[in-house]
């Protein structure tokens, strides 16, 4: 324990290591939506990944964002085509969720690997997860991404993708 720290809490400081065995940021700020991300790279191959540091930012206009740990597929994509799409992973997906983070090849639709269906978006070139009730498609503007590399010393090697939203799809109530 450091020497700010009390019997009762345990205090410390990021850059200097929190001193347990694993790191509590994950559990600090939670629960946390996720970010389940559609996105597509250049070539038209599509991508999906569960993002747990995702969240909205603002209300008018309604801005959301998801923080890439490592240079991902998600992030390369979205550099390349500026668009994603986020959709709502609910509790009876959560199995499909979690088999999206599956480590594949860039070509390899994760859709495919969780058996679900992506279906075409209006807006963007980028589907949506079908089973999912509420999607919402997201164009990135030049100004979307902050590369925090170049923001922190020593540089980061992760991004924070975030965009205004075009539109929604929200599930009707019977
Ligand atoms: C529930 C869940 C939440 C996750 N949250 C994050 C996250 O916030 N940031 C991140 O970089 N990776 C996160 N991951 C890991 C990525 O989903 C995983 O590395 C994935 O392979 C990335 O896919 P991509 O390379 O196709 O973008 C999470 C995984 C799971 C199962």
């Amino acid at each position: 324990m450091s020497s700010s720290g009390t019997k009762d809490q345990h205090y410390y400081e990021p850059a200097k290591g929190h001193g347990l065995k694993h790191d509590p940021f994950n559990a600090i700020i939670a629960p946390r939506p996720i970010g389940w991300i559609s996105s597509r790279d250049a070539k038209g191959h599509v991508n999906l990944a569960p993002y747990s540091f995702f969240n909205a930012f603002c209300y008018h206009p309604p801005i959301i964002g998801f923080a890439s740990t490592n240079w991902k597929d998600s992030a390369a994509n979205i550099q390349e085509t500026g668009e994603f799409v986020w959709n709502l992973a609910t509790m009876d997906l959560s199995r499909q969720m979690n088999a999206t983070a599956a480590h594949v090849a860039r070509d390899v639709s994760e859709f495919a690997v969780a058996g679900l269906t992506a279906a075409p978006c209006k807006l963007v070139n980028v589907p949506r997860v079908a089973e999912s009730p509420s999607p919402t498609r997201r164009r990135i503007p030049p100004s979307g991404s902050v590369p925090f590399k170049e923001r922190f010393s020593p540089p980061i090697d992760a991004i924070l993708p975030f965009s205004s939203s075009r539109s929604y799809r929200v599930r009707k109530l019977p």
